[in-house]
């Protein structure tokens, strides 16, 4: 995790000064004939081999990164805000938003350190600006708009969802498209049919609770705290994924769609029976461990089953997987060995680049060859809008 300092965060804001005044001076001078010529996409500054800074502030993690046209990543820099919500038991957006606006200053200075490149040698700007918490994503998505205007660059919105599956294809270093898309995060759990890095067809997705939260739900029943997927993982290592018979939402059903939240009462259920509103957490023992097992081994079995289907339906022999679940083990070895099966390819990410962080923001390349690039009047969209079919 990086550890944030006045320094860095004075010399990136210095910068940010020097050339916001530079920029408003400029504009000045150009005799603008209204406040919309701001909107326009500053395309001069951009050429080939030029650098992209972006940034994700969407959720709980601060991030940024630099990366080439290649795409190469030069640098990612992730601030965890897991000990300020810890706490709380999840995210408090309010929180979130100040930590964003304190660290994110420091977290781009140190991308563009480890990068080894100034500000100045930044052509374009990409931010997520959907979809995600509104007041977590304003600090990102103004911070990009101010950065692209003081500086003359493009900037470009990167939809956060289609980044967790380019994740896979930066990982993978080739094309991976088209291929059978599955993300799997805090807040969706949706499948797609991407036809190429940008063009989705949505295939299902949850229709009450995503695979993330129910990761989370459970966590918090079983006393394991937060951030929930990673704890009810470890727990899980200890128990037996048979022990309890948990439901599995639509596995034999035609649909592509996903279903948690019977899981999630389920748990509950056989922690307390059905009395019990709420009951008080289990010691650590056989009965937690069992049944943070059988509930891992429940939401596996039925993301994997679906992505079979998937690949079966539309004739595709690729998966790209992408979110915070796809950092679960157990998850990624049974996918292995699914795709295996099917005589298919499997694109995973490394762990740290499942959960959300801004190299996956590295699809703005695409964007870019596209020219398809945001105004300044850019707007943070806090709801998930699915692709239109193409
Ligand atoms: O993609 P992500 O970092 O943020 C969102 O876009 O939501 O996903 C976060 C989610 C959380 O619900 C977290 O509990 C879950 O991913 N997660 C995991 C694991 N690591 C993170 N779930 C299961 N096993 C894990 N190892
Ligand atoms: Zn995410």
């Amino acid at each position: 995790m990086y550890q944030y300092g006045e320094t860095a965060a004075d010399t990136t804001r210095e910068m940010a000064q020097k050339h916001f005044k530079a920029s408003l001076d400029s504009l000045k001078s150009r005799s603008l004939n209204g406040p919309w010529k701001l909107c326009l996409p500053q395309t001069s500054r951009f050429h080939q081999g030029s650098l992209f800074l972006a940034i994700e502030t969407s959720c709980d993690e601060t991030a940024a990164a630099v990366f080439s046209d290649e795409p190469r990543i030069l640098s990612s820099v992730i601030a965890s805000q897991t000990d300020l919500h810890a706490r709380f038991g999840g995210v408090v957006p309010e929180v979130a938003a100040r930590a964003h606006l304190q660290r994110l200053l420091p977290v781009i200075d140190e991308a563009l350190r480890q990068a080894n490149v100034r500000l100045e040698d930044i052509g374009c700007i990409a931010v997520h600006n959907t979809p995600g918490l509104v007041g977590a994503l304003l600090v990102g998505v103004s911070a990009a708009k101010m950065l692209a205007l003081v500086l003359e660059v493009p900037l470009i919105a990167v939809n956060h969802i289609e980044g967790h599956i380019y994740a896979a294809r930066l990982a993978a270093g080739r094309d991976i498209f088209p291929c059978v898309g599955l993300v799997v995060s805090g807040g969706h759990t949706v499948l797609f049919h991407c036809r190429d890095a940008l063009r989705f067809d949505m295939l299902g997705g949850t229709l009450d609770d995503a695979a993330g939260e129910a990761f989370d739900k459970v966590a918090s029943l079983l006393g394991l705290g937060f951030p929930g997927g990673p704890a009810v993982e470890r727990e899980a290592a200890q128990g037996d994924p048979s022990a309890v018979q948990l439901p599995r939402a639509f596995l034999h059903d035609e649909r592509l769609d996903f279903s948690f939240s019977g899981l999630k009462t389920a748990v509950l259920y056989a922690l307390a029976g059905q009395s019990q509103p709420r009951p008080a957490p289990p010691p650590p023992g056989k009965q937690r461990a069992d049944l943070a097992a059988s509930f891992q081994k429940a939401v596996v079995d039925v993301l994997v089953a679906k992505s079979r289907q998937a690949m079966r339906r539309t004739g595709l022999k690729r998966l790209a997987v992408g979110g915070g679940v796809a950092a679960n083990r157990s998850f990624r070895a049974a996918l292995e060995a699914m795709t295996r099966d099917e005589g298919a390819e499997l694109f995973v990410p490394p762990l740290a680049m499942c959960t959300d962080n801004a190299a996956m923001a590295a699809v703005a390349v695409e964007k870019w060859r596209r020219q398809d690039w945001a105004a300044l009047d850019l707007e943070a969209v806090p709801a998930w809008i699915p692709p239109a079919p193409t």
